[in-house]
């Protein structure tokens, strides 16, 4: 019952942010469902309100299945507690704690007050998983940063001529543009949007809430006004971070595509980067390279979920560019290692995936 109402909860995805995927299932004394429902910001009816009134009288006595803790305030909506309760649930089953300040601990001690028995812990890494980019954002007002690379066999993200285009096959890219949907935001540096002329849009041809934010991260503001990005603005927000005073002609011209430009100190300050698209409820950032920025981000600790896309080609070449930059670990031992690995394959490619681990 609770891998379905965490089913339920991921037909959310691309339509819940800023909120949390929740998915609620009820279950009557005969484990008949009787109710279920999932949560859509739009909608604005929460996951446990649609399955009560699903459910109707047939919630007397039931079990509630919801994926993460119900709230107990007022909020866009009225407490989801105070509906468990009036409709006579008798047993709430819900993995984790919502870590939002609001709720946390509140709607399991609502409910346990008027009586009814909350059991939580059950498949609670799957509920946090499912959450992890809200989860982050609640604890830290900072985005969940995603590092996602595709590298041939030999670890290449280019040729020696910078040509990138394309590593990973067909069924791969798709599998890219289904993680970009999950995301708030998209990030490249400045050398790999110049040098790759990329969209950066979400083409996986599902429903999205928000337009995917595409965010750059450049020294000096040298992006020409005629990228594809500029000339997009209509397709989703194009945000660049540079360093210094911007060139005034560089960035009027980018401004009058709608391109938006923050200038600080220095572009590479990417916890006051992070920060500020935190402020804008960005919950969550993909950062598709390229190797520059994707060594300056591991290295600053700020990389919470790694994802490689391996082609079974080798591209070779001592100077071909590799995936990650930087000045790289001295001993395999300094290595950054990933816990919770995940692999899958997609066509010829492989997918693997992981969360840093500490440092050797
Ligand atoms: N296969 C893949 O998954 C993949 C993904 C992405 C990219 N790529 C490839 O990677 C290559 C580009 O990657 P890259 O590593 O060269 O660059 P990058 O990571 O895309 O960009 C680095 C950015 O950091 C900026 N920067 C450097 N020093 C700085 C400083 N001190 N202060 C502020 N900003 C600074 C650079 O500014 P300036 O531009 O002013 O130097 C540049 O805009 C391309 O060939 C692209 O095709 C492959």
């Amino acid at each position: 019952m609770m891998s379905l109402a965490l089913d339920l909860a991921a037909r959310g995805v691309g339509q819940v942010s800023p909120g949390p995927l929740v998915g609620t299932v009820i279950v009557d004394p005969n484990r008949q469902i009787v109710g279920e429902g999932f949560y859509l910001f739009d909608e604005v009816k929460h996951a446990e309100t649609l399955a009560l009134e699903q459910a109707g009288d047939k919630a007397r006595g039931a079990t509630a299945y919801v994926s993460l803790e119900p709230h107990a305030h007022q909020g866009r909506t009225n407490p989801c507690t105070d509906a468990l309760i009036k409709a006579g649930i008798k047993r709430v089953v819900s993995p984790i704690e919502d870590p939002n300040p609001r709720v946390s601990g509140r709607g399991f001690a609502h409910l346990r007050e008027a009586g009814i028995e909350v059991r939580t812990g059950l498949m609670d890494d799957e509920a946090g998983a499912l959450n992890e980019a809200y989860i982050h954002f609640m604890r830290t007002a900072r985005p969940f940063v995603h590092l996602k690379m595709a590298v041939s066999m030999d670890g290449k993200v280019a040729t020696v001529n910078g040509d990138s285009r394309w590593i990973t096959g067909e069924q791969a890219r798709a599998r890219v543009h289904d993680l970009r949907h999950q995301y708030d935001a998209i990030m490249v540096g400045g050398r790999t949007a110049r040098a790759d002329d990329p969209l950066l849009t979400d083409r996986s041809g599902k429903k999205r809430r928000r337009p995917l934010v595409r965010v750059v991260i450049e020294q000096y503001l040298r992006i020409s006004p005629e990228s594809q990005l500029a000339q997009t603005t209509d397709a989703g927000p194009v945000l660049i971070f540079a360093s210094g005073d911007p060139d005034a002609d560089e960035l009027s011209a980018l401004q009058s595509r709608g391109v938006e430009v923050i200038a600080q100190e220095s572009a590479l300050d990417f916890a006051s980067v992070l920060e500020q698209l935190g402020k804008r409820s960005i919950q969550s950032l993909l950062v598709e390279g390229g190797p520059f920025l994707a060594a300056l981000m591991l290295e600053a600790g700020l990389v919470n979920k790694v994802t490689f896309f391996i082609a079974p080609m080798i591209i070779g070449g001592q100077d071909a560019p590799s995936a990650i930059g930087g000045s790289g670990a001295e001993k395999i031992a300094g290595s950054l290692q990933l816990d919770r690995v995940e692999v899958k394959q997609h066509g010829r490619d492989v997918e693997i995936s992981g969360y840093p681990a500490n440092r050797g």
